[in-house]
């Protein structure tokens, strides 16, 4: 799609739009500098995460690892239990094999072609331009979902912003109206009108610097652009998990996924545990016996209250079960340390809310 824009509608928008940016600004963090190494960090943390959510990840992870190199130098568990709460964990998975490959190949440097930047594993079209023009103003418009949104109202492109065609005429409008004198205050320029008033429902138009330049605002259009996506029907999810406990008050952590839900733990240490239906305490307790070699003891479950876990498009309540044993046993791939040391393992959400259901027991019994 061609833009409608004449040359000096183009020049006045693109002016209009650095200005408020550059006044109005976030003072966030990875714009304080240049370091391709630092907007990376942020930019792969900012995947499906809020800017709030990220922030004291951000900050913990630098002081961290504050060089590609020390990065590198570390094991994948270490960047995951730096990560641990954050979501998505193939994100710092794959953060960190990219870290040894600027390191291996790239003699340090984030690389600074878009082809060798697409190369790197967890790097796409988005994240590369996004980079790339913030750290090296290479001239590539990174389209995202806020930018996307911006352009589609701009432009009255109806429909749904991923609908068939659509995607690709708005890729096309960003590249034709990037600033390409500033390609990474532009392109956050986009982001930041897009996450604070071209807001996906209620938008500010009376803030908006460029507003005179929309065409959904001149058309009245600007509620039904983009069209609202229909949400798959969240799936519903419950897994029982449970927390064994010996007398020294040591738990249990696996390695092995067993029949639950994979992703809800991402492989990371978890509480032996199973997606169940209709009987929680059986299932489970059917479970840990195969699993872990319980099974001449007499074992006692506790339930302990229920935690909801939203994920994307899963409705997941989690079951949580005391069982206190004499011995804990030990599987392949296990870990024995006391509930409260649970920090110092790459842990998701889910476990941590998991083992908070236990700490509150303890502090009420006790
Ligand atoms: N979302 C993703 N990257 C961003 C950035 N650099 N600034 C603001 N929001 C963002």
């Amino acid at each position: 799609m061609k833009t409608p824009f004449k040359p000096r509608e183009l020049a006045k928008f693109q002016r209009t739009l650095l200005a408020w940016y550059r006044r109005n600004r976030h003072a966030l963090p990875w714009r304080a500098s240049r370091d391709a190494y630092r907007i990376w960090v942020a930019e792969i943390m900012l995947q499906q995460t809020r800017i709030a959510a990220v922030l004291p990840y951000y900050e913990r992870f630098l002081e961290n690892f504050p060089d590609v190199h020390s990065l590198a130098r570390v094991p994948q568990s270490e960047v995951l239990r730096l990560w641990s709460g954050l979501g998505y964990y193939s994100r710092a998975r794959n953060l960190h094999a990219a870290a040894r490959e600027i390191v291996s190949r790239h003699g340090g440097d984030f690389p600074g072609t878009i082809s060798h930047a697409l190369s790197l594993p967890g790097i796409g079209r988005y994240t590369a331009a996004a980079i790339l023009s913030m750290a090296y103003d290479v001239p590539l418009a990174a389209l995202d979902g806020n930018v996307a949104r911006v352009l589609a109202r701009l432009f009255a492109i109806r429909g749904h912003l991923r609908g068939p065609g659509h995607w690709r005429a708005l890729t096309c409008l960003a590249e034709q109206h990037l600033a390409r004198s500033a390609p990474g205050d532009w392109n956050q320029a986009l982001m930041e009108l897009g996450e604070t008033v071209c807001t996906p429902r209620n938008p500010r138009c009376a803030e908006c610097p460029v507003a005179g330049h929309c065409r959904a605002r001149a058309r009245n259009l600007t509620g039904t652009i983009p069209a609202p996506r229909r949400k798959p029907r969240a799936v519903r999810v419950r897994i029982a998990a449970a927390i064994l406990r010996d007398p020294r008050g040591r738990t249990l952590l696996v390695r092995d996924p067993g029949a639950h839900d994979r992703v809800l733990f991402s492989r990371m240490w978890q509480f032996p545990a199973i997606e169940v239906s209709r009987q929680p305490r059986v299932e489970l307790e059917n479970h840990i016996r195969a699993t872990l070699a319980l099974d001449g003891s007499s074992l006692s479950l506790e339930a302990l209250p229920a935690a909801r876990h939203g994920v994307t498009f899963r409705n997941v309540t989690l079951l949580p079960f005391l069982v206190e044993l004499p011995r804990l046993p030990k599987p392949r791939r296990s870990r024995a340390l006391p509930l409260e040391a649970l920090h110092r393992l790459p842990v998701s959400s889910a476990t941590r809310k998991l083992a908070a259901a236990a700490a509150m027991r303890d502090a009420i019994v006790h």
